[in-house]
């Protein structure tokens, strides 16, 4: 049995849980207390605060968790990154009010900086050669302007939303984060075999992310040019059909790229595209 914290509510929330249940591992909706056993899975699930997930595992209180790297770098508990989830991007910023003239870094000389992670803040400062006044604040820091407790903020930035609504701009991006899995120092080779069995499962739900499925109709003369055009795959699958001199091809896209790519398979003979989500990829 492992025990995983996860944020109890916030930005990772649903994203984790989506996590876990696209990797079999399903807590009743009503029974997300504080500590909650998966039905089919050796795991337990501890809900708490994500500042402290950090904290809970470097003390064994929890075998694993899943949090922004953000929080990671700024307790600096000795925990390591074992795995990056490539969900719940953002970046820490410093933001300040819209209206304000900004030139350089400089305009933070002096200046009071709100924020819930003074230590990546300070580093960063002392970096730039900055000398200013940072107020730890636990929550709501993009108001700390508005109020006059601050005259600038150093917070996560995701959609950019937050700092609309609080008449704020970001001038300069420190750090990038997104959700990893921590773990502590040591663990028994049992729960070692739990993890490994788990990040299995999340590498191939990372993999299929974003992934489509294409099936398309091509001369098979085309082929070998159409395989050119997707470097990223392995082999793609070729079927013949009943036609003579025609071809099936399978073979999986990343969305990012598939009216890129299908324009140019089109324009080499590839007709009759279909288009289908991806579920997982499994190595
Ligand atoms: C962060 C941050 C902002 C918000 C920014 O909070 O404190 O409130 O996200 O996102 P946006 O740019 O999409 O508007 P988070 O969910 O990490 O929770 P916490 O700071 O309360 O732990
Ligand atoms: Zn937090």
């Amino acid at each position: 049995m492992i025990r995983i914290a996860i944020q109890a509510k916030g930005r990772l929330n649903e994203q984790s849980i989506e996590l876990l249940s696209e990797a079999g591992i399903f807590v009743e909706a009503n029974r997300r207390t504080l500590l909650a056993k998966a039905n089919n899975f050796p795991v337990e699930i501890l809900y708490l605060r994500d500042d402290d997930i950090p904290q809970a595992v470097a003390m064994g209180v929890a075998d694993i968790g899943i949090v922004g790297r953000n929080e990671v770098e700024e307790k600096e508990f000795p925990v390591k990154m074992i795995h990056s989830l490539g969900f719940g991007a953002c970046r820490l910023s410093l933001a300040i009010p819209k209206g304000e003239k900004y030139e350089s870094v400089q305009w933070f000389a002096g200046k009071r900086i709100a924020t819930s992670y003074p230590r990546i803040l300070e580093r960063y400062f002392r970096q730039q050669h900055i000398v200013a006044e940072i107020h730890t604040i636990a929550g709501s820091v993009e108001i700390a302007p508005s109020v006059g407790m601050a005259d600038a903020i150093f917070d996560i930035v995701s959609s950019g939303a937050t700092l609309i609504k609080n008449g704020l701009v970001e001038v300069e991006k420190v750090m990038e984060s997104e959700a990893v899995v921590i773990a502590g120092k040591s663990l028994s080779t049992e729960k070692e075999a739990i993890i490994t069995q788990l990040l299995f499962r999340f590498d191939a739900i990372a993999r299929s992310r974003g992934m489509k499925y294409v099936l398309m109709n091509l001369p098979c003369e085309a082929v070998e040019r159409a395989a050119a055009l997707l470097p990223g795959v392995k082999s793609p699958t070729i079927l013949p059909l009943q036609q003579k001199g025609w071809c099936s091809m399978h073979v999986a896209i990343n969305e990012s790229e598939l009216w890129n790519k299908i324009e140019l398979l089109k324009s080499i003979g590839a007709q009759d595209i279909l288009v289908l989500s991806l579920e997982k990829m499994i190595p």
